[in-house]
């Protein structure tokens, strides 16, 4: 296990089974009236978020405080940010007060990278989402959820799985952390998306694509919809959003057509009649607020992991000690 978590790729297949697995334990602590475990006392975790979050950031609290950890909440509105205080000079403070990991959220992709890469920072880098690059703790969380549907027997990995995410994937930083992970998993993705909302060089990503989400619905095991980022465009990708949701949207009559085991997932925020309709997304098929809790569960596994359970293949002298969920109830 690499000691920061910047990109989905990051992840082994083994890494990704044991945060899933630790994930899966950690679990049962929410259905505890005590739903605290003294693992990280005395770390402290700053959660770094230069972009709007409601979903990443409060679950990343709820994880980090579920595990002891002193919690610093760094919004770039209303820091020095605003005042034009660099990326470096924010780490460095943050070094100076003692900053045990880093969850950092950012307009610009490759920020994460920068700062894991950098030595302002001593601790580990967490992405919790830059620009249009990746987002790997909401693979993480994605596939937890897919595990616990998918594979009711028991089973560990999502081998075989077919999952299709549709909708603006050039804009979706969830899309590209999970082709990563699914195809380190073992499963077989699909985008849907109008030819403008697809990357540059798709060709060569591990997926399959689609542009008639009619022909894919039966060949679907988990349908994961992507929101339309209005924020990150600047031109018009498609002539109205009515055409957008008659060809991409998801609605009853689509729904109907999935398998009966299939899943309809969103990452959060949804835009409810763009490319869901509420019919699906109050729909006892949809996992949109199942994820969000799987959220939690995931995010300490991987704090645990990268703060207080591993052995790093990268580590610097002072490598972290390994320990078992278990000892540290
Ligand atoms: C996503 C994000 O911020 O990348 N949301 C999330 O983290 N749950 C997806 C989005 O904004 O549409």
């Amino acid at each position: 296990m690499k000691r920061h978590l910047v990109s989905a790729a990051d992840l082994s297949r083994d890494d990704a089974l044991l945060i899933l697995d630790t994930a899966e334990e950690l679990a049962q602590l929410s259905g505890r009236a005590v739903k605290k475990l003294p693992t990280l006392r005395g770390r402290t975790v700053v959660n770094l978020f230069f972009e709007d979050s409601t979903r990443t950031k409060t679950s990343f609290e709820v994880a980090e405080k579920r595990l002891s950890a002193d919690v610093i909440n760094f919004s770039a509105k209303g820091s020095s940010v605003s005042k034009g205080e660099s990326l470096k000079d924010t780490a460095l403070t943050l070094q100076a007060m003692g900053a045990d990991a880093v969850v950092i959220r950012h307009h610009a992709s490759g920020a994460p990278a920068r700062l894991a890469q950098s030595d302002w920072l001593h601790g580990s880098v967490i992405n919790a989402g830059d620009g249009t690059h990746e987002h790997p703790t909401q693979a993480l969380l994605d596939a937890f959820t897919m595990r616990r549907h998918l594979n009711p027997g028991g089973g560990n990995d999502l081998a075989g799985r077919r999952v299709t995410l549709v909708g603006d994937v050039l804009h979706s930083r969830v899309a590209r952390s999970n082709v990563h992970l699914l195809n380190t998993l073992g499963a077989q993705v699909t985008f849907v998306a109008p030819p403008t909302l697809l990357p540059i060089g798709i060709e060569n990503w591990p997926c399959e694509i689609s542009y008639d989400l009619d022909s894919v619905l039966p060949k679907t095991d988990a349908l994961m919809m992507l929101r339309v980022q209005r924020e990150r465009m600047n031109a018009a990708f498609f002539p109205t959003e009515r055409e957008y949701s008659r060809r991409y949207g998801m609605n009853g009559r689509r729904m109907a057509q999935l398998p009966d085991r299939a899943i309809v997932m969103h990452p959060g925020p949804m835009v409810r009649g763009m490319e869901i309709t509420a019919e699906v997304a109050d729909s006892p098929r949809c996992t949109a607020i199942e994820q969000v809790a799987n959220g939690v569960s995931v995010r300490m596994a991987v704090l645990y992991l990268l703060l207080g359970g591993a052995v790093f293949a990268d580590a610097p002298t002072d490598a972290p000690r390994t320990d078992s969920v278990e000892t540290a109830k």
